[in-house]
This record gives C-alpha cells, structure tokens and sequence, in this order.
C-alpha cells in the first residue's frame, strides 16, 4: 500500500462488482473474448464507473474543453474506461491516475488489450500527484473525490499540475444538511465515503485552492433514478453474488445498498458537478 493510503479505499475496491475480472468476463459473455481486434468501444458498457453512462463523461470533457491536443489529467480513474474513451473521441492524451494497485494494474492491461496508446496509467495518491506544475490542460474526475479526507490537498494538486487558463472538470458525491453524523459514519464503513462537502462548500474549497469561474451544478434529481435501477440490478444478479461472497457478506452489502438508496431518496445525498479555471 502507498504511504497515506485510506486502507478502508482498497478494501472497497477489492470487492467491487466493477472490476478488471468483470470486464473481461462480459466480454467473453458476449462473445468477444477472442483475440482480435477489440477496440475501446467494446469495453464502455463495462468499465465506466459512474453516474450517466458516456454522456456525462462527454459533458465533462466539454466543459474543461477537451480536444485533439489537451494534456488531460483524470483523476482517480478507476478501470481507465472514462480515459480510455475521452481518448478514442477526442484524440487527447490522458493519463489515468488510480490508487488501487488491482485497479491500476487492470487499467493498465485493458489499455493494451484494445491498443490504447494515447492513455497511460499511474499509480499514485490523488493528493500527492507526481507530476510537474502546469503538465496539463484539463483535470477531469468522475465519483471518486469523496473517498478522499483531504479535499483541500487534492484541489491544490490539480490547480498546481494545471497550466494557467486550464480547466477542472469533476463529479461528486455531495450531502445535503439533513445528512447526520451517524450515517456519515456508516458511508465511511460501507464505501469509504468521507468529508462529504454540499454544493456551496465544494465551490468554497475550489475557490481557496485558487481556481476562478467555478460552477456548481445539482445533479441529485438525474442520480436517483440511476441507484434504484442500480440496486434492481444487484439485486437480479443475487445468485452470483451470494455464488462469489456468501450469504452474509451478500446480505450485509444488499442492506448497505439500500441503507445508501435510502439516504438519495430522502434527499439526504447527491449529486454534483462542478467546473472551475486555475
Ligand atoms: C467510483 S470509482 C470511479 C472510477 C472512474 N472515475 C470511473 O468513473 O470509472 C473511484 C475510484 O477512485 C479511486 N481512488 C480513491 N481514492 C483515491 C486517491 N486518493 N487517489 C487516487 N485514486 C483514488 C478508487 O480506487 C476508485 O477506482
């Protein structure tokens, strides 16, 4: 493990339903598991990890301007697939930072396997990025600030590593007042979720850490849907997941699931996207 690194992340992500071992296994499900020319778009239904499919990727991209000669960072960038697709759409190169070492490493081979030259992946802490001051022209980041304690370091780290004039581009987790101590304590113990911010303290911390234009948006409403239909999923699928952790263990993560479904509803959670210029 890095040093620093928030053990209860990569126990989170050990068991993740997404997963490299997931990707492949549809892919073979589907009949595409033979060598060949895959490419990255047959991995999209598979290896995104976030809230609103490729469009909201897109509306990222976008938004921090993303084209043919952008130098983009994402940050936290899981299996690699948003990267993997901000580069086939719109020729950028990216590079992919991800904690997890499973993660990394899967990014990594899926990168190979469908020959995307133009993404590379890091392994490193999002709060510590081993990258020169002004090394790219967009930070993007996806569903993953919220495991992060130290919201301030990791904003001061994509300020530094932007050049002037570029663009920050992430989504989030966010609470909403009524959000309680206690279930703050539980999103900790189940998904490794802390420091939660609402909208306007995200846009206070983006404008200490020195970013200009910052805009905050309220994507709950466009998120509820998306984590009851994602609980529905988990739920037609119990038979492989109780085959894969057990009973308990299945049990626990189902009661966890809707415990966090609960939480979306009563409005208590949500969702927001936020763009800022260093
Ligand atoms: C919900 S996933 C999102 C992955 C990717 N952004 C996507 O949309 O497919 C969150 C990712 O953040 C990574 N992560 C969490 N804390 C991190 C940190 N401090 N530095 C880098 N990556 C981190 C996790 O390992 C996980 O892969």
């Amino acid at each position: 493990m890095l040093q620093g690194t928030p053990g209860r992340v990569n126990e989170f992500y050990d068991r993740h339903p997404i997963s490299e071992a997931r990707v492949l296994a549809a892919l073979a499900r589907q009949g595409l598991g033979r060598p060949g020319p895959l490419t990255a778009d047959d991995l999209f239904e598979f290896d995104q990890d976030h809230y609103g499919g490729l469009a909201a990727v897109d509306t990222l991209a976008r938004r921090a301007g993303v084209g043919a000669a952008s130098r983009v960072l994402d940050v936290c960038a899981g299996l690699g697939g948003p990267a993997r697709f901000v580069a086939s759409r719109r020729g950028s190169t990216v590079v992919a930072l991800e904690l997890h070492a499973g993660r990394a490493a899967g990014a990594a081979r899926l990168n190979r396997l469908v020959r995307q030259t133009r993404v590379t992946v890091v392994r490193a802490d999002a709060t510590a990025l081993p990258f020169r001051p002004g090394a790219f022209d967009a930070c993007l980041s996806q569903e993953a600030l919220m495991h992060v304690a130290d919201k301030p370091a990791v904003l001061a780290e994509c300020h530094r590593v932007l050049r002037r004039g570029g663009r920050l581009a992430f989504t989030d987790w966010i609470a909403y007042p009524s959000l309680g101590d206690r279930e703050r304590r539980r999103l900790w113990e189940w998904m490794a979720a802390t420091t939660l911010q609402t909208l306007d303290s995200y846009c206070g911390l983006l404008g200490r850490a020195g970013f200009t234009s910052v805009e905050a948006q309220d994507l709950s409403s466009e998120w509820r849907p998306i984590v009851r239909t994602r609980l529905a999923l988990h739920r037609a699928l119990r038979e492989r997941g109780v085959a894969r952790f057990g009973d308990a263990q299945y049990l626990e993560y189902d009661q966890l699931h809707e415990f966090f479904v609960g939480l979306v509803e009563d409005g208590k959670l949500g969702g927001g996207r936020f763009t800022a210029t260093r």
